[in-house]
């Protein structure tokens, strides 16, 4: 059934459409007019929304704007099921290793199958837990405060479960290029890994989700742990598609992610990349020393022969941490955000990306709004906004126009490749104003009290 036949593993073939597009920017650095003229015809749905609406969508780090070939594409899936019927399982199966390809491009892994095809990064997460052996006590996990909801929640309830002791990195109000945010402190990672009875796993991620804090030598971290004996797995939500992940260069044991932020992938397309250290070759029938219990038959030595060994006997590679029958749609769904990101390159992206968040910055400070003060080099794809109502003030941007969100104390704008800087303008002028209306009131409020 699985048929591997005239796919380029090594390398995704990309969509055809894309790197036409994309050969029109030329190799040089991305350009604003070189996009709206190339690339944002592949976009013509959600650019209509815009235009419909008068909305500038600032909140690309929350959920990342499709192409219109996503739609196609899931409708190519569905089309084969109708016509194909059980033959669609052939495309399917197709797609989902071009994903894992694509995955293990993106974030610089070399071998395509360690990268397992997950719904969530927790569901990964999960996955390494449930693969980490006792030594006559129960394993203890360390990881940060700064980590995002999905991952803390899962942590905490392992804990409270007794399944793990979980110990903990505090985030430290520090000054952090310039400005004074809550920071993950690598140092401190590395003396944790030092002081807190030998972890097995250390959970941290490369850019902190609620301040994009990048957490600067993760390589570092990983060479502490593996001398400690412990293994790391990194959070990429925030710096795959934005940065180079290097997974390969930095050593971790571990890799999570997903598709529906920068990569334009939708929900359910996530994955977790398991370092060849810990898997056998593809196609061996030596069995690995970590197994995970997130198991199923696709799993398997060998799935459709159907044979019912006592020891159960996992497929060689990464293929021994798939689990039971994948959802096939995420693998169409993510496909177009994948290959226009590999097609663009994410050095260009990122190259491009510290541009307009210079533009969007400097338009605030133009009238009066200062953003956190940091090198944006030291920061993922968003700016901040420091305000004791953020969550108010979310919502009043949201009815003057500019879609952002906010998490504690911090407002993120992350303007995207879609992002004019006419548009940048127009959101820097409609957050200054809204910010004055609230200043406003508030000393209309302290006037009557
Ligand atoms: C750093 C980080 N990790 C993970 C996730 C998503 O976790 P899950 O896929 O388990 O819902 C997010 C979503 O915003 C995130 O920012």
């Amino acid at each position: 059934m699985l048929n591997l036949d005239g796919l380029n593993l090594a390398g995704t073939k990309l969509d055809s459409t894309i790197v036409r597009a994309v050969a029109g920017l030329g190799d040089g650095p991305l350009t604003e007019a070189g996009l709206v003229r190339h690339v944002h015809p592949l976009f013509s749905r959600t650019l209509e929304r815009g235009r419909r609406t008068g909305e500038i969508y600032l909140a690309n780090h929350s959920l990342g704007r499709p192409l219109d070939m996503m739609a196609t594409d899931v409708a190519r899936a569905l089309d084969a099921w109708y016509a194909g019927q059980d033959e669609a399982w052939g495309p399917w199966f197709d797609e989902m290793q071009a994903y894992r390809a694509a995955i293990a491009q993106l974030i610089g892994c070399s071998r395509w199958d360690c990268v397992v095809p997950k719904t969530a990064a927790g569901q990964g997460l999960r996955a390494v837990l449930n693969a980490l052996p006792w030594r006559g006590s129960k394993p203890v996990v360390l990881t940060t405060a700064g980590e995002f909801d999905s991952i803390d929640f899962i942590l905490r309830t392992y804990a409270q479960r007794g399944e793990i002791q979980l110990r903990w990195v505090p985030v430290r109000e520090t000054a952090h290029g310039g400005a004074s945010l809550p920071t993950i402190d690598p140092q401190e990672v590395i003396e944790r890994i030092r002081t807190a009875h030998a972890p097995r796993l250390v959970v941290v991620s490369q850019v902190a989700f609620a301040t994009g804090q990048v957490v600067e030598g993760m390589s570092a971290i990983v060479r502490e742990a593996h001398a400690r004996g412990a293994m790391v797995m990194i959070d990429t939500y925030h710096s795959a598609g934005v940065m180079p992940v290097r997974f390969d260069a930095c050593g971790a044991d571990f890799a999570v992610g997903g598709n529906y932020k920068y990569t334009r992938g939708g929900p359910g397309a996530c994955w977790l990349c398991v370092h060849p250290r810990h898997l056998t070759e593809v196609g061996s029938e030596a069995q690995p020393e970590l197994r995970t219990l997130d198991t199923g038959w696709f799993a398997k030595r060998d799935t459709f022969r159907y044979e019912r060994p006592e020891h159960p006997l996992l497929s060689g590679g990464g293929d021994a941490w798939l689990e039971s029958t994948p959802a096939v749609l995420p693998f169409f769904q993510a496909r177009s955000g994948l290959h226009l990101t590999l097609a663009l390159g994410v050095e260009r992206l990122r190259a491009y990306s510290l541009e307009q968040q210079g533009v969007l910055r400097d338009a605030l400070a133009a009238r009066g709004v200062q953003v956190v003060p940091r090198p944006l080099e030291t920061g993922g794809a968003f700016l901040l906004l420091r305000s004791e109502r953020a969550q108010e003030l979310c919502a009043e941007l949201k009815r003057a126009g500019v879609n952002v969100d906010a998490r504690g104390a911090f407002v993120r704008l992350c303007p995207d490749i879609l992002t004019t800087r006419a548009e940048m303008e127009e959101a820097a002028g409609r957050i200054a104003g809204c910010l004055e209306a609230s200043e406003k009131a508030d000393r209309a409020g302290a006037a009557r009290r």
